[in-house]
């Protein structure tokens, strides 16, 4: 299986430069002007287009169990929307139940995923403590490819990670040269304001927001690093959707601090006013958490990606469809947190990002995916266009526009926070290990051909 992919220019993180890049079975063998090619070669006119790294999405949910239901796209319709966005490689998360031990809640998801279009890896979530915590850690990373662990800081009552289980995970990740990750949200805090706001009587979504201000989100991003800071682990926070929290952030890393953010694609373009729309079932597509925020957040973290204090572009692609946020009809705090994207946003960060002069192409590959592989030890496997990369490959029309819609979407669930927006830069052909999977409109997703991606743990450097 060999494919040519001529005449376009090609965008790595740290240039763009006129080549020709062939690729053999699932690699890139060789990259440069006026490549020759054998016969049978595929080739791929990318003339006027440019050739960048598939996208990494350092954040998706399929077919996870959740708030008493599944998400509507699973790991094949989920990986597949993505290869249909440019997005090749996803990072999902193993989010064991309290009490479940973490290895059995792997292979749980290990067999979800057999099914995936597109490669995968997975973060695994520490939501309890005990002894055998501390030992499938251990045996996670040495023996099954896993270099982060995620801690959820909210959802009381469900899996929430005390500081105890900060304090003892944040520990061993560092033992073990893997990096802690938090959804950060303070979860005594959304837990009283929600029950504050029922017994106001306000019910709908236009609650959600107000339970989850940007206070308890600056609240615990600053926990979360603090600890950090003592123990001297790394952090990432996932899904960083204010202002506040990205000072939290930024003062850290001014200080030498090793902290890492993750910015929503949906976070980047929508604003609040989406729960304020008397259209509840609309309101009820867009409840996830951390919320939708006012316009200046968004402002502050465009500037956060520019300025290199946020480094990733995710989704958090959790779909429910509109029967299922209806469980939440009465009560705001029952409507299953999430939204999609996956398909997305690439075209949403090029589209607000590059079309507006934010960033440049090389900026947007960073931000889109060099970042998240260097971060989590994939690169230069991923995230490069380079002789012995995978060969994802996005080959990406910076004049193509698209109009977003559910109707016409390949993700599941029947709604998209992005309904009617018009994108300028499209993907025209996405190479997953040397595949066509995505052409021209025309989604040739296999079931079952993504490959788990093993990432090791970063060893203490000797000189
Ligand atoms: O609302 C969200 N984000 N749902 C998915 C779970 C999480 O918090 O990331
Ligand atoms: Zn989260
Ligand atoms: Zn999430
Ligand atoms: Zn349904």
């Amino acid at each position: 299986m060999t494919t040519i992919i001529r005449g376009g220019t090609v965008v790595n993180a740290d240039r763009a430069f006129r080549a020709d890049v062939l690729c053999f079975g699932d690699k890139i063998v060789a990259v440069g002007e006026g490549l020759e090619a054998p016969p049978h070669a595929t080739v791929i006119d990318a003339s006027g287009q440019y050739v960048m790294p598939g996208g990494i999405d350092t954040h998706t949910h399929m077919q996870l169990p959740f708030m008493g239901t599944v998400t509507a796209d699973d790991f094949f319709t989920g990986t597949a929307a993505g290869l249909a966005g440019g997005t090749t490689t996803i990072m999902d998360f193993v989010i064991p139940d309290p009490k479940q031990s973490l290895l059995e809640a792997y292979h749980t998801w290990r067999g979800w995923a057999k099914k995936s279009a597109g490669d995968y890896t997975f973060h695994v979530a520490v939501t309890w403590w005990a002894d055998s915590v501390h030992a499938d850690m251990g045996t996670l990373v040495r023996d099954h490819g896993v270099n982060s662990f995620k801690h959820f800081m909210a959802y009381k009552n469900a899996i929430m990670a005390d500081d105890e289980t900060l304090v003892k995970s944040f520990t061993r990740a560092l033992e073990l040269g893997a990096i802690p990750t938090v959804h950060a949200e303070n979860g005594e805090l959304v837990f009283q304001l929600q029950q504050d706001l029922l017994r106001k009587g306000i019910t709908g979504p236009s609650a959600h927001p107000l339970s989850r201000p940007p206070e308890v989100e600056a609240e615990a991003a600053n926990r979360a690093i603090a600890i950090a800071n003592v123990l001297g682990t790394p952090v990432y926070i996932v899904h960083v959707s204010c202002a506040e929290s990205l000072d939290a952030i930024t003062r850290a890393r001014a200080k030498g601090q090793r902290v890492y953010g993750e910015a929503l694609a949906g976070h980047l373009v929508i604003d609040d006013s989406v729960y304020y729309s008397s259209d509840l079932e609309f309101a009820r597509g867009h409840v996830m958490s951390p919320p939708f925020r006012g316009k200046h957040h968004q402002a502050a973290l465009w500037q956060g990606l520019q300025g290199g204090n946020l480094h990733t572009t995710a989704t958090d692609h959790c779909t429910f469809c509109a029967e299922q946020k209806a469980a939440g009809a009465d009560n705001f705090t029952k409507i299953p947190n999430g939204c999609g994207g996956v398909e997305d946003r690439m075209s949403v960060v090029w589209d607000a990002g590059v079309g507006t002069g934010k960033l440049t192409p090389s900026e947007f590959v960073r931000v889109t995916s060099t970042n998240a592989a260097q971060i989590f030890n994939m690169y230069p496997r991923k995230g490069l266009i380079a002789v012995g990369a995978d060969a994802d490959i996005v080959v990406w029309d910076p004049q193509g526009t698209r109009t977003i819609s559910a109707k016409t979407q390949f993700a599941k669930g029947g709604f998209n926070v992005f309904e009617g927006r018009t994108v300028q830069g499209i993907p025209t052909t996405t190479l997953s290990a040397g595949n066509v999977v995505f052409s021209k409109g025309e989604l040739r997703a296999v079931e079952g051909a993504g490959r788990h991606i093993d990432r090791p743990a970063f060893a203490p450097v000797t000189a």
